[in-house]
């Protein structure tokens, strides 16, 4: 076949060996496989600066020289530095009782502990400015904004040597931040976990790849296995960025819980539902979502509140350890996930997959 397919432009622009990047919460996760091979970007969004600049350190003695990433969410729609008293005053009391009436139907506990502000990032623009300043600081060779437009912190990362991701749904998106000069596009699917826009994975990828000229894309949404990657390729991006896959990984400081959830788990387990954030969102199903999508439940609000709303239900969940009651965001790619492996093998397993569908594809040796 000649040259190796899945030596694309991406790991040129990288140093890296496959075209895979890891969405991760998980810092372990993050070692295993940026030095597998692959590149990782850990998700920061509901940390303190103090704890971001920590894990860009351990992840720095952990990988050496090689580049890694670090993501935030810059919502448009986030208030200025609203108290959390303030904020929680501004939920109707409608929706209040509803959330109330779903705590007495499950028996929901109350959580052990206050949530503290600083752990939804994303939530307030003032906390979003001083975890970038961050990771401008500590120069992070990747910045990754998977949700709101990165452009207005572009000149600054690229003064710093940094390259900056921008993550989208939407062509229209992809093309305001291609001309607003995003190193990388990731064009993300209705399969995929977490927030997502309402457009197949099938249809957004080559539809941002017709516009994007030398931006390298990357496909996401439902990328669990190497036929998917070979697929991405095919539908012309230059890797795939994945988060279930990682998520009942051996290193993933996921609860066992969750981890067995998402291995027995099927795409049809999950849901596409905004009642946990405001924005629409696919989650494993559970009874906080079950519940606001009958027809006698409030219309969901708008982030934050909605998410100020859902967390003392997620928190509840996790501090009991409520199996009846534990979700986790999940792509349909879920499916595909049916054991607990180590990152470094499945970037392995995912790179021999895709190999060998390019040799049926071509009848020859791919690597
Ligand atoms: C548990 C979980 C949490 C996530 N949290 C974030 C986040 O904080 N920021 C973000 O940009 N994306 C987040 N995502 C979305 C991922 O970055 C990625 O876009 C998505 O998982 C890709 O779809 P896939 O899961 O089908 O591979 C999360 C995904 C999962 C599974």
């Amino acid at each position: 076949m000649g040259r190796n397919p899945l030596h694309t432009k991406l790991c040129d622009m990288l140093g890296i060996d496959f075209p895979i990047i890891a969405f991760t919460h998980c810092k372990d996760v993050v070692a295993s496989v940026v030095n597998a091979g692959g590149f990782a970007v850990l998700g920061e969004a509901m940390h303190t600066p103090d704890d971001i600049a920590a894990d860009i350190k351990w992840i720095r003695s952990r990988v050496g020289d090689k580049p890694f990433g670090i993501d935030l969410v810059l919502p448009a729609s986030a208030p200025d530095a609203d108290t959390l008293e303030q904020m929680l005053a501004k939920i109707p009391d409608e929706h209040k009782r509803y959330a109330a009436y779903i705590k007495e139907k499950y028996n929901v506990p109350d959580p052990k502990g206050q949530q503290a502000l600083h752990q939804w990032g994303g939530l307030t623009h003032e906390i979003a400015r001083k975890q970038l300043d961050v990771i401008l600081d500590e120069r992070v060779p990747v910045f990754v904004s998977g949700l709101g437009s990165p452009a207005f912190m572009l000149k600054a990362a690229h003064e710093r040597g940094m390259k900056v991701f921008g993550l989208i749904g939407k062509a229209r998106q992809a093309k305001r931040e291609i001309e607003a000069g995003v190193d990388v596009i990731i064009a993300q699917g209705y399969d995929a976990a977490g927030h997502t826009g309402p457009i197949g994975t099938f249809s957004i990828v080559p539809e941002v790849v017709a516009i994007a000229g030398d931006t390298p894309v990357v496909a996401a949404g439902g990328v669990t296995t190497g036929r998917h990657l070979a697929a991405s390729l095919c539908l012309g991006a230059a890797g795939v960025w994945t988060g279930t896959l990682w998520l009942a990984s051996r290193e993933s400081d996921n609860d066992m819980i969750i981890k067995e959830k998402l291995v027995a788990a099927t795409a049809d387990d999950t849901v596409y539902s905004k009642s946990v954030s405001g924005f629409a969102m696919r989650v494993l199903k559970c009874p906080w979502t079950e519940e606001w999508a009958k027809p006698e439940a409030p219309r969901v609000l708008n982030s934050p509140y909605q998410m100020l709303l859902s967390s003392d239900y997620i928190q509840a969940a996790n501090d009991h350890r409520r199996a009846d009651l534990m979700f986790e965001a999940a792509g349909q790619g879920v499916s595909f996930i049916d054991a607990m492996k180590p990152a470094k093998q499945i970037v392995n397993d995912m790179v021999e997959e895709a190999l060998s569908v390019f040799e049926e594809i071509t009848g020859e040796s791919a690597a």
